[in-house]
């Protein structure tokens, strides 16, 4: 069968079917696509060894990090939750490194089994010293720049609160000796969607704060590889990265008093899963607001599905697939999602979250089938759930012999208002006299 485009995995027979079976609005993940983007990950070019950590926060589907798991990869924990879901998913302790603005209350139990931490403040390696003096630890630093796909995915430099600021290693050293702890392990992210040549000057950066760390035996350059969604946006090369990297930490061996040779990390989300997902949806209303206006496509899921048009701006490809087969003649419309929300589109102008741009679209019509592309990464995982109450939608992974298998379920409506109480049974509701 003829995918639709290049930039999908999916037939408009097979999106037809899916629709039939499972209703929408629905999340279908491509089995080969994350297969052979773990493969390209786990072949990135190295010099001196490679661990591929899977950055949970992208897509924390059970599925996914069995999957990953299975192929060799570990895992970045963005949270004790989302380490609890890599534990429950069978994950080894040892395979995950929890990176997390909030340490979680269990922390101790968690690292008595085996997790690896990752320090992301001089606070934080403190907080680990009490509890761990003589131990081994990772610190994340923010080596002075960063870069993303718009300012808000941007995590370096003087405007972001992730990481030790670089300047300030005399500190994390100060807090070490005092807790005998080893740092070993040195970490940055600098933002998701980077521009690479400024994720390469990040990365020379961080390796060259190792030699003031004589410990340190492995260096993390997070995730942020960019990942092309729309067709003709430029990727991540990831050999010539990996080939960049290679000569930057050959250079450091040089370099360095004690000749190491420091084993690499990376970190990537999006790259992973980004292309291998798609939200596929129902048009359920076409309009207009006149001659002077614009036509307006509302679909059946929205930014409680897939928030990052609103948040960000971002773009995602839109393919109308019509229900009844029949060719449409283009024409610019603006999608929206069905969320009472006025940001709530999906087709926001580039880089803009609070303007619209109208796309060039088959003129779409109720009850054409339209899929929302590049929507594995940052899609099920961080829509605005339950927002004007919409039930979570449910996913599906399409294996290469052709099955769909449900790997979360469409939520009930009883799940989105489980865990409410009745007034009457708020303490004083009596006594308050109404
Ligand atoms: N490592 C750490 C410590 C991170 O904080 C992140 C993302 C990653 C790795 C993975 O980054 P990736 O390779 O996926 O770019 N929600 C945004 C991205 C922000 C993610 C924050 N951290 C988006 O939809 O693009």
């Amino acid at each position: 069968m003829q995918a639709i485009s290049d930039h999908l995995f999916l037939s408009p027979e097979q999106a037809r079917a899916v629709r039939a079976q499972f209703g929408t609005p629905v999340y279908i993940y491509h089995f080969s696509t994350l297969l052979a983007q773990a493969q390209q990950a786990l072949e990135m070019p190295n010099a001196y060894g490679l661990t591929v950590r899977y950055a949970i926060k992208a897509n924390p589907n059970k599925a996914f990090l069995q999957l990953f798991d299975r192929l060799g990869l570990h895992f970045d924990a963005s949270s004790g939750y989302e380490v609890y879901r890599a534990l429950r998913a069978g994950v080894a302790p040892e395979k995950i490194q929890l990176t997390a603005q909030e340490l979680p209350e269990d922390l101790p139990e968690l690292v008595e089994q085996g997790v690896l931490f990752n320090a992301g403040s001089l606070s934080q390696l403190q907080r680990f010293g009490a509890l761990f003096p003589g131990r081994e630890v990772s610190i994340r630093v923010n080596p002075g720049r960063g870069s993303g796909h718009s300012r808000r995915t941007n995590v370096g430099g003087p405007l972001s609160p992730f990481g030790i600021w670089h300047e300030h290693l005399d500190s994390a050293r100060a807090i070490a000796a005092a807790y005998r702890l080893r740092i070993t392990r040195l970490h940055s992210h600098v933002g998701s969607g980077a521009d690479p040549d400024v994720w390469r000057q990040c990365a020379a950066l961080t390796v060259a704060l190792a030699h003031d760390l004589p410990a340190v035996r492995r260096v993390n350059l997070g995730g942020g590889f960019k990942v092309a969604r729309m067709p003709g946006e430029p990727g991540t090369d990831l050999p010539e990265v990996g080939a960049a990297i290679a000569r930057v930490l050959r250079d450091f061996r040089e370099a360095d008093a004690a000749r190491r040779d420091l084993h690499l990390e990376i970190e990537p989300g999006a790259f992973l899963v980004a292309n291998a997902g798609a939200l596929l949806c129902t048009v359920i209303d076409v309009k207009d607001t006149g001659r002077q206006g614009e036509r307006f496509t509302v679909l059946d899921g929205g930014m409680n599905d897939l928030l990052r048009p609103t948040l960000y701006g971002a773009q995602h490809p839109i393919w109308i697939i019509s229900g009844d087969g029949a060719e449409r003649a283009a024409n610019d419309f603006i999608v929206v999602g069905h969320c009472c929300e006025s940001g709530d589109i999906f087709t926001p102008a580039p880089g803009k979250p609070e303007e619209i741009q109208p796309r060039r679209l088959p003129a779409p019509q109720i009850g054409d089938i339209a899929i929302v592309g590049g929507a594995g990464a940052y899609g099920a995982a961080m829509g605005a759930a339950n927002y004007n109450s919409f039930p979570r939608s449910a996913e599906l992974l399409l294996t290469p012999d052709g099955e769909l298998h449900v790997v979360r379920r469409r939520q009930a409506l009883e799940e989105v208002v489980a865990g409410e109480q009745p007034l009457a049974e708020i303490d004083g509701w009596e006594t308050a006299g109404l």
